[in-house]
């Protein structure tokens, strides 16, 4: 079976059983998950029912999709993504993305927990990312082309739509929400990283660092998908702040800011 079969056969199976047709997703990162919980009309597929879609790891939490209604605006939710560093290849990684375009999706916002390279990033900060310098040592679109989604040399000029960032910033500014925007740099992780690394990424241009959402963002744009990133500083980057730089302190974050981030998505949702 070819990845398009895989693919088509997942989105037969989810058609035949939802009735809602979305064309907008949202993928909550670390730690976000509770966010938009209160969906209405919510149907719910685990991820082990979908055919061929990632299993999720010990570590990793189940993840879900929610098809419901958001600002009566029907939304495909996603709880919680795979990883690189859980050991998922990249085609696994893009299978959800590649899925929502099936689906009828258009438009996805991708959130994620990040650490904070620039200086003026405070924790608790949101970040729209504008741009990515990637160091993931591989990618989706590497191999044979799936000339049925998108071309072979796509580029990333407009990756994070700056249409749809110009909104944001309008929509943060309403509700009185500090949003910086900067550029995302993602490694494979697990392992946080070294002081020397963060100087490093710092003078590369780097404002934020994370261990998701690039590979994601890649396979979104090769099927032209519109994309936008919002980034929450769970932490400042290794050797810029505490010397602590635990996953308890990402997630305590997460936690402090949901209703903040919930906020922001709903209008974004609303706004569409
Ligand atoms: N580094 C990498 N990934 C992260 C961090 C970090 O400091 N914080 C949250 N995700």
């Amino acid at each position: 079976m070819t990845e398009l079969e895989r693919l088509q056969q997942a989105a037969r199976f989810i058609r035949e059983r939802l009735t809602l047709a979305p064309r907008i997703a949202i993928v909550l990162g670390s730690g976000m998950s509770e966010v938009l919980k209160d969906l209405e009309g919510a149907e719910r597929l685990a991820w082990e029912q979908i055919p061929h879609f990632p299993r999720a790891t010990v570590a990793g939490h189940a993840g879900e999709w929610i098809f419901g209604y958001l600002e009566k605006k029907p939304i495909l939710l996603s709880r919680g993504r795979v990883h690189y560093y859980e050991g998922y290849s990249m085609a696994q990684i893009a299978f959800p993305i590649r899925l929502m375009k099936l689906l009828g999706i258009e438009r996805a916002i991708l959130t994620n927990a990040a650490g904070g390279i620039n200086k003026d990033y405070k924790v608790g900060d949101f970040v729209l990312i504008r741009d990515h310098i990637n160091t993931i040592p591989d990618n989706p679109l590497r191999g044979e082309n799936l000339s049925e989604l998108g071309p072979r040399f796509p580029n990333l000029l407009d990756a994070y739509s700056a249409r749809w960032r110009a909104q944001a910033k309008e929509i943060a500014r309403e509700l009185g929400l500090g949003l910086h925007e900067g550029v995302y740099i993602a490694t494979p992780g697990p392992m946080y990283e070294t002081p020397a690394e963060i100087e490093a990424y710092r003078r590369w241009g780097a404002d934020l660092v994370g261990m998701s959402t690039v590979p994601e963002v890649v396979a979104a744009r090769h099927c032209g998908l519109e994309v936008l990133a919002i980034s929450l500083v769970t932490n400042l980057a290794a050797g810029l702040g505490s010397d602590k730089l635990t996953h308890e302190e990402v997630l305590e974050t997460t936690k402090r800011r949901e209703n903040e981030l919930a906020r922001l998505l709903r209008e974004l949702v609303k706004r569409l």
